[in-house]
């Protein structure tokens, strides 16, 4: 009798049986028990798994969620209040999700300053970089979303500003308000439809996003704290000399960092889920009133830097920031040999300029706040150093990094502060220190003296 292909006997059980069907097996090598990865990674490798970790609590927190609240607004404050006080386990899950989305913005901002200290950010990684910037911009709004949905003071006098910073953008802009509104002001429709981008449609492309980030990342294989590239030097079977199977080796490492995480994020749900005012803001526990302004209305404190830069632009600013963009300008004509380069960046100051004069700084402000963002994209071809690792650059480039650490800590406090005049020329000054670590990169990256880069990667046995 003819064999048929449908009936041949099953090689190795069910594994066998799903191997013939589903690449189950040949997965599992390629991303774990034969994804080589360094051997010599620290502290700051824990992000990514944390981050991975944070968003499965996002997801089934919110699932639970889903299931009590009700997106109206007659009804939404009181679902919350419903959750905290009726609901079994209800204050659990919603406090793990009030406190995961600052947990998250937590890991992926150490997440993304590893990245930015060891250069994993350089060539071949970029669009893992890429993708990463584009799951930020996927996080914010997200985070932004949801913070309408308790129908708080908080949260319906943020939105109402920040729709609003939509009104600014010249000619389309008090259309466009009204479009992502729904409504002449925020209403049920911005409710809902706040909702829907919520828990779905941000979520979704935030899923697919991380798929493609690992993706990347497993293409071309993990960078490590010395930036050394670990796939040059490999044995006679094929293998990194300096990589160690990710299963066993990392799943177990990532175990303690999960552990030490769950601590300081049980600690923070059971004894302090306000955290001050900074994780859920006390104005939240007032019901929305659109009749009645509360007297200081800042955005939650990851949101904080960001939102520095939109108030740091007066339109005293733009002068300053015309004379930057002009003494930018010399830079490039005396400094740079590249005619190209030369115009675009005379076109670019020349519209800069024109600009400032023609709208007013609200406008700028808002393109300000977008472009300290936006800029993270570029730093793939914007850092000229020679070497990866902070490791292996000259010392004085570690106080360049503190300088930009503590610009972005000290905007950030000074966004969840009233306006001051000391608060708005501190707020200013360090807009500059932000924005010129940026874009004199290209400069002070490959100054000094670097030093030389090993051939294998440097770890010590504990
Ligand atoms: C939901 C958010 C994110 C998740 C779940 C996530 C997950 C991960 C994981 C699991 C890794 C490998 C482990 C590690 O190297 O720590 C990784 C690596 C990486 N991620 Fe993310 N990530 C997220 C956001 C971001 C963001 C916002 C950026 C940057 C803008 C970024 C940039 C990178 C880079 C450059 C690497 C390679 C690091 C290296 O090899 O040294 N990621 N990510």
């Amino acid at each position: 009798m003819a064999s048929n292909s449908s009936h041949t006997p099953v090689q190795g059980g069910l594994l066998g049986w799903v191997d013939q069907r589903f690449p189950l097996t040949k997965l599992y090598k390629e991303h774990l028990s034969e994804y080589y990865a360094p051997k010599n990674f620290n502290f700051w490798y824990f992000f990514g798994s944390l981050a991975m970790l944070v968003l499965v609590i996002q997801i089934v927190t919110g699932i639970f969620l889903v299931m009590h609240y009700k997106p109206d607004a007659a009804k939404a404050f009181e679902s919350v209040e419903y959750i905290m006080r009726e609901v079994p386990g209800g204050w659990i899950i919603r406090y793990m999700h009030s406190t995961g989305a600052s947990a998250f913005f937590v890991v992926v901002y150490m997440h993304m300053f590893r990245g930015l200290i060891y250069g994993s950010y350089r060539k071949p990684r970029e669009l893992i970089w890429i993708f990463g910037c584009l799951i930020f911009l996927c996080l914010m709004a997200e985070a932004f979303f949801g913070y309408l949905l308790p129908w708080g003071q908080m949260s319906f006098w943020g939105a109402q500003v920040i729709v609003n910073l939509f009104a600014a953008v010249p000619f389309i802009g008090p259309d466009l308000a009204i479009l992502i509104r729904g409504d002449y002001v925020v209403g049920d429709a911005t409710l809902n439809r706040f909702f829907s981008f919520h828990v779905i449609a941000i979520p979704l492309v935030l899923l697919g996003l991380v798929a493609a980030h690992i993706i990347a990342l497993h293409e071309v294989g993990s960078n490590n704290p010395d930036g050394v590239d670990i796939k040059a030097k490999k044995d006679a079977s094929g293998k990194p000399l300096d990589g160690i199977p990710f299963h066993p080796y990392y799943t177990v490492h990532d175990i303690l960092g999960v552990s030490v995480f769950l601590i300081a994020f049980s600690a923070v749900v059971f004894f302090a889920p306000e955290m001050g005012g900074y994780f859920l803001e006390f104005n939240n526990f007032i019901p929305a009133d659109p009749l009645k302004t509360p007297s200081h209305i800042a955005p939650v404190w990851y949101f904080t830097p960001f939102y520095s830069i939109l108030r740091a632009v007066t339109s005293e600013f733009l002068v300053v920031l015309a004379v930057c963009a002009i003494l930018y300008l010399i830079l490039v004509w005396t400094t740079v040999k590249s005619g190209l380069s030369k115009m675009i960046a005379t076109a670019a100051v020349g519209a800069l300029c024109v600009g400032f004069y023609l709208f007013d700084a609200k406008f700028w402000g808002v393109v300000g706040m977008g472009a300290s963002v936006m800029v993270f994209f570029a730093m793939p071809w914007i850092d000229n150093s020679p070497v990866r690792s902070i490791r292996y650059r000259p010392s004085w480039h570690k106080w360049v990094y503190g300088l930009f650490v503590v610009a972005f800590i000290v905007l950030g406090y000074f966004g969840v502060q009233p306006v001051s005049v000391a608060g708005e020329r501190i707020s200013q000054t360090l807009t500059i220190v932000y924005f010129g670590f940026f874009l004199l990169m290209p400069w002070w990256s490959a100054m000094g003296e670097f030093k030389p880069v090993p051939d294998r990667v440097t770890f010590e046995a504990h």
